[in-house]
């Protein structure tokens, strides 16, 4: 039986840059002889990639919302990441379940108690073994995402929502701290990649 897989989540609010880096840790992980399957969250599955499209540009309410990612998660999960991880493959996930405690959870201020019972139910205790946290001031942020793409209805909001995601990120890198790293997403990208590659080899020397 092969050794399993580690588990690496990326998170920020949106335009903090984790998409592109994430690039440069692919690449870094595989150089090491790791094989690496690249995911996002929603998505990841047929299935989920449908119920992106729905979460990503349908008006809903915040519970709906919430069930909605998670459903896409529990497909996610059980489809890919968890047979991924059995067969020794390292999966790196762009987003996964802090974005829901930051976006549901502190963006639109939806309870916190309901969020974890669903994570557990979904989960059955799966958490990523690794988080890289972009975190980057939410006016830089804003700056960059209207450079170069049009808003979906998370990106659509104020400076305000981007302000609560980023301290429920922070609240879960405080209840988290060996899992979590934090990246000072506003440096240069130089400074933004040697940040990431150095969490990645520190991890990777774990265990
Ligand atoms: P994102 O990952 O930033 O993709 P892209 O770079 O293509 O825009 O977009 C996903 C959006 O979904 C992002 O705005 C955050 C939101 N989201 C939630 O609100 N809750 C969740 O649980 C997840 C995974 C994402």
């Amino acid at each position: 039986m092969s050794t399993p897989g580690r588990f690496i989540t990326a998170e920020g609010i949106d335009g903090a840059g984790k998409t592109t880096h994430l690039d440069a840790g692919e690449a870094w992980l595989r150089a090491q002889g790791h094989a690496v399957l690249r995911s996002r969250e929603p998505g990841g599955t047929a299935l989920a990639e449908a119920l992106r499209e729905l979460v990503l540009h349908r008006p809903m309410d915040a519970l709906t919302e919430a069930l909605l990612v998670f459903a896409a998660r529990r497909d996610h999960l059980q489809q890919v990441i968890e047979p991924a991880l059995a067969a020794g493959t390292w999966v790196l996930c762009d987003r996964f379940t802090d974005a829901t405690f930051a976006y549901q959870g502190h963006g639109r201020g939806f309870d916190a108690g309901v969020l974890s019972t669903l994570e557990g139910w979904v989960q059955q205790g799966r958490q990523p073994d690794l988080t890289l946290w972009f975190d980057a001031d939410p006016a830089v942020a804003a700056a960059r995402r209207a450079a170069v793409r049009a808003a979906d209805r998370f990106e659509a909001e104020d400076l305000a929502f981007f302000h609560r995601v980023r301290s429920g990120y922070a609240l879960r890198a405080s209840e988290a701290p060996t899992r979590f790293v934090r990246i000072d997403a506003g440096g240069s990208p130089e400074a933004v990649r040697h940040a990431v590659l150095s969490a990645l080899e520190s991890h990777a020397a774990t265990r």
